[in-house]
Order: structure tokens, then C-alpha cells, then sequence
């Protein structure tokens, strides 16, 4: 394993720890609002800060784009997207459904190299399933190397999304597009945390994934998992732009075009990155 994905992934099983002991007592967890629908626990500040103070031990030169505290950057105002390297994190994808006792969840940390991820970890600590890639060097589920599903027709596909949520005016633009996948595709799941069900995407348990409104956080890790498992990525267009645009659109080959054709016209409606 590459020496840097090796550390990214002690720091993902830290946090796995951290947010496995909590979900024990959950009624102890204190639970703030950071604006309509969008909340954080005290569980993601401390899996946050354990998985920056692990990286930081080792690389302590790098910058660090990450859910709850932000963009820091040694060397100085770098955008994340120039910066040399730098960790894009998010301690706990899918916290509404950790809040709720839902067992699906997961920590996501991705390192960025002058805007190309070259290293990705996916952990969820529930399955103990540990989603790993390298540039050039394949995806793995556990020791076990992943691959995208053969599917070539959205025709009876299995596809991820998640709903807007924050901004509900995205529903507007959201719906057409999930309306066109239901009348083809054979089902549609919203299991309710990105990073993983880019992560199905790399092992073919699902054949496409879309969704509108996600952050850097949520897809950097996931989309190398998904170009090293065979699979596109892109936004939902196509274009290889799905970092820092809010948009995604992953699956195999084959699927992936037939989204791209069903769903660029209803994208060119959304505008472009509001904050
Ligand atoms: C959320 C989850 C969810 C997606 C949201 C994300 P969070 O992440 O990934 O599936 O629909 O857009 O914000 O806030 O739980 O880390
Ligand atoms: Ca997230
Ligand atoms: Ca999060």
C-alpha cells in the first residue's frame, strides 16, 4: 500500500472508533444546527480532529480542506485546487443518519495533488468495509480488488442519488432528472451518505449514482474510487468537474453516457456554484 494511503487509512479507523463508541450511547450525543437541515454532532468535530492530527504528525507541509474546520494552508492563501497537496475530508457522511441510530455512515479522506486526487479512502465502520485507491493502482474493497458492474443499459439498472435537502429550490431541477432514471432504470436508492454510495458505485452494487448540492468533502475520495474501479465520474454534463461544482455523476461506462444524455438538459437549468 502506498505509504500516504497507509497513513490515511490509520486516521480513518481512528475516526471509525470514535464515531462506533459513540453510536453506542446515542442519546448522549449533542447534536447542533448548522443551517436548515444540515447538522453536526460533536462525534464529527472529534473524528475530524483525530484524523488531522494523524495526518498532520506525518505531513505536517500539507493543507487540509475539511468539513467542520475548514481550509488551512501552510504555505499560504492556496485555492484547494492549486494547492500541492492537500486532504480533503469528511469525518462523518451521513450524519443525519448516524443522529438517528442508522447504520450508514462513513469517513471519507482524499488527498488532492495541483487538483487530482491521487490517494482515497472510503471507511464505513459499521460493515468494517474499507474502500481504498491509488492513481493507476486499482481500487479495493478490503484486500479484495473492486471493479464497476458490467451493466450497459440504464434499462434495468440500480441507481444511487441522494435528494436535495438544504436548498430545497434544487428540487425543481432534481426531480425531472429523477423522474426520467425511475421510468428507465429497474430502482433507485437514497441510502443517505455520498462518499459510500460513490463507493458502491466502484464495487458494481450500484450501476450509476447521481446527486446535486454535494461539497468536495463528500465526492473527492469516492470519484478516484470510481475511476480506479473502471467506472466515469463527472457532473452531470459529464465533464470532468464534479469536485467543486456541487454536481455528480458516476457508473460504468455505458450508464454513465446514457445519464449524461438524460440528464444535461435539465442541468443546464441549475445554476452554477451558489454559496
Ligand atoms: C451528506 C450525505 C448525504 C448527501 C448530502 C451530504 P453529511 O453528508 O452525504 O447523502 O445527500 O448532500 O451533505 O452532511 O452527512 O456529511
Ligand atoms: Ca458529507
Ligand atoms: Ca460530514
Amino acid at each position: 500500500m502506498h505509504p500516504m494511503l497507509n497513513v490515511a487509512v490509520r486516521a480513518a479507523r481512528a475516526a471509525g472508533r470514535i464515531i462506533t463508541r459513540a453510536s453506542h450511547d446515542l442519546e448522549k450525543v449533542r447534536v447542533a444546527s448548522k443551517q436548515r437541515n444540515d447538522f453536526v454532532t460533536e462525534v464529527d468535530q472529534a473524528a475530524e480532529s483525530a484524523i488531522i492530527t494523524t495526518l498532520q504528525q506525518a505531513y505536517p507541509g500539507h493543507a487540509f480542506l475539511a468539513e467542520e474546520s475548514g481550509h488551512s494552508t501552510p504555505q499560504g492563501d492556496i485555492p484547494p485546487n492549486e494547492a500541492e497537496h492537500i486532504w480533503i475530508i469528511d469525518p462523518l457522511d451521513g450524519t443525519t443518519n448516524f443522529i438517528h441510530g442508522l447504520p450508514q455512515y462513513a469517513v471519507s479522506i482524499a488527498l488532492m495533488q495541483k487538483g487530482v486526487v491521487t490517494q482515497a479512502v472510503v471507511y464505513d465502520p459499521n460493515r468494517d468495509e474499507l474502500y481504498t485507491a491509488s492513481k493507476g493502482r486499482g481500487a479495493f474493497l478490503n484486500d479484495r480488488r473492486i471493479r464497476v458492474s458490467s451493466a450497459i443499459k440504464l434499462d434495468g439498472a440500480l441507481v444511487g442519488t441522494g435528494f436535495p435537502f438544504r436548498r430545497i429550490e434544487d428540487l425543481d431541477h432534481y426531480l425531472p432528472i429523477l423522474k426520467a432514471v425511475m421510468e428507465k432504470a429497474a430502482g433507485v436508492r437514497r441510502p443517505g451518505a455520498a462518499a459510500l454510495d460513490l463507493a458502491y458505485v466502484a464495487a458494481g452494487r450500484y450501476d450509476a449514482f447521481f446527486e446535486i448540492g454535494l461539497m468536495p468533502w463528500d465526492v473527492a475520495a469516492g470519484s478516484l474510487l470510481v475511476s480506479e474501479a473502471g467506472g466515469l465520474i463527472g457532473d452531470l454534463h459529464g465533464e470532468a468537474n464534479h469536485i467543486f461544482t456541487e454536481q455528480v455523476l458516476a457508473g460504468t461506462p455505458k450508464v454513465f453516457s446514457q445519464m449524461v444524455a438524460l440528464c444535461a438538459p435539465h442541468a443546464a437549468q441549475i445554476p452554477a456554484v451558489r454559496n
